[in-house]
């Protein structure tokens, strides 16, 4: 194990808000492109090499290996996800997308009926929640698909730019305030999106985002050379609620796949799975909360996904956080890895990239909760 604490801030999503098309979505969860260009280098990766991301969250990925000219494949459970990394990660004539943008918002007002949904009501006003379904509506009606998921991207973020909730972590609070009007944000998101296409140089390469689950994947045997990902953290965040008005309000249309057992609240489905862990960590299974084991035999399932869809000689990174207890801290870091030896995986290095004090009732110190980088290879 070894520290970096100097690059703590790529395990987090900052550096990407002021980067272009890394920004069309803000989500908190994700990881930073320096990350993927950092990692990449380790594994002397290059154009032509493959990737996998069996957990994209936005995209983060499959977007930094479009610029390097480095094909991927890139999964994830949740519509929201699919829905932003696939937009991020195509390739747009913005000739159409301008025409189409000019066409959209020349659209008049018209009388709508809003949705009954208790949640949309009270997360915008009365009139800017009349434009958000009115463009809905247009947009829904574009035949060629980039076009129209690019607009609707364009729209879900003007909304939600205009409307009364912030993202406290994992809980959505509603504040009343003076909100600037639809249109013109939309207009201006938009026009933000095609100039930043304008200047956003890829390289030759294949690009495939879709709906998976990390735990049995759609690809070969030996498929690829890398992955580059973040699971969810044991305990931390609860997706699907963060993303409910997104989802509900604009991805209606798509259907997600059971996530990821990770948080706590959520585990009382299926089997818990302790016998698959009693194999891979031995002994200490038993000193594993009760809650914890259902995310551990998913990450099992998960890392013996990667061992087989990695060529040998293949390398893993796996950005994770240990998980707060009221009386402990769970190191999934070492668990995670030492699972990924029982698979067939060589752990090469912890790489500690932040630490943090786990609290109880926010003020008492259970301890140190580490956000580590882990780099696993599959021996030859
Ligand atoms: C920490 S986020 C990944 C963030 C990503 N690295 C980025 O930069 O945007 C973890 C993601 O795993 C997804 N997920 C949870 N369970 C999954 C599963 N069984 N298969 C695939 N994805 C899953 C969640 O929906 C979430 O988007």
């Amino acid at each position: 194990m070894s520290e970096k604490l100097e690059w703590g801030k790529l395990a987090t999503f900052v550096p990407n808000k002021r980067l272009p098309v890394y920004n069309w979505f803000y989500y908190k969860e994700g990881f930073a492109r320096e990350l993927v260009f950092r990692v990449a280098e380790t594994f002397s990766l290059g154009e032509g090499s493959v990737v996998l991301d069996p957990f994209c969250g936005a995209g983060t990925t499959p977007l930094a290996c479009r610029e390097m000219g480095m094909n991927c494949f890139a999964f994830d459970v949740h519509p929201v996800s699919v829905f932003v990394s696939s937009v991020k990660t195509r390739d747009y004539d913005t000739g159409i997308l301008r025409e189409s943008a000019r066409e959209i918002l020349e659209t008049r007002f018209r009388r709508i009926s809003l949705p009954k949904d208790r949640l949309i009501r009270r997360t915008f006003k009365k009139e800017t929640l009349e434009d958000i379904i009115l463009f809905r509506e247009e947009i829904a009606g574009i035949e060629d698909e980039k076009v129209r998921e690019f607009l609707l991207l364009g729209l879900m973020n003007a909304a939600m730019k205009a409307s009364y909730v912030f993202k406290d972590g994992a809980v959505l609070r509603f504040r009343k305030r003076h909100v600037p009007p639809l249109r013109q944000m939309f207009r201006r998101q938009v026009h933000r999106m095609i100039r930043d296409l304008e200047g956003f140089k890829t390289r030759e390469c294949e690009t495939r985002v879709g709906f998976g689950d990390a735990r049995s994947l759609p690809l070969p045997d030996c498929s690829v050379d890398a992955v580059i990902t973040s699971p969810p953290y044991l305990n931390k965040i609860e997706y699907t609620r963060v993303y409910e008005i997104e989802q509900r309000l604009f991805l209606g249309f798509m259907k997600g796949i059971p996530p990821v057992r990770s948080y706590i609240g959520s585990l009382d489905r299926k089997g818990t799975g302790r016998k698959e862990i009693e194999d891979a960590l031995g002994r200490d299974a038993d000193s594993l909360p009760e809650g914890a084991v259902p995310y551990f035999a998913d990450m099992k399932r998960a890392i013996e996904e990667m061992h087989r869809v990695c060529r040998s000689g293949g390398r893993v990174a796996l950005v994770v956080g240990n998980g707060c207890f009221p009386d402990r801290v769970v190191e999934s870091d070492i668990l995670l890895s030492r699972i990924a030896e029982n698979a067939g995986f060589t752990v090469k290095n912890i790489i500690v990239l932040n630490k943090r004090w786990c609290t109880r009732h926010r003020v008492e110190k259970v301890g140190i909760a580490r956000e580590s980088l882990l780099l696993w290879k599959k021996e030859e």
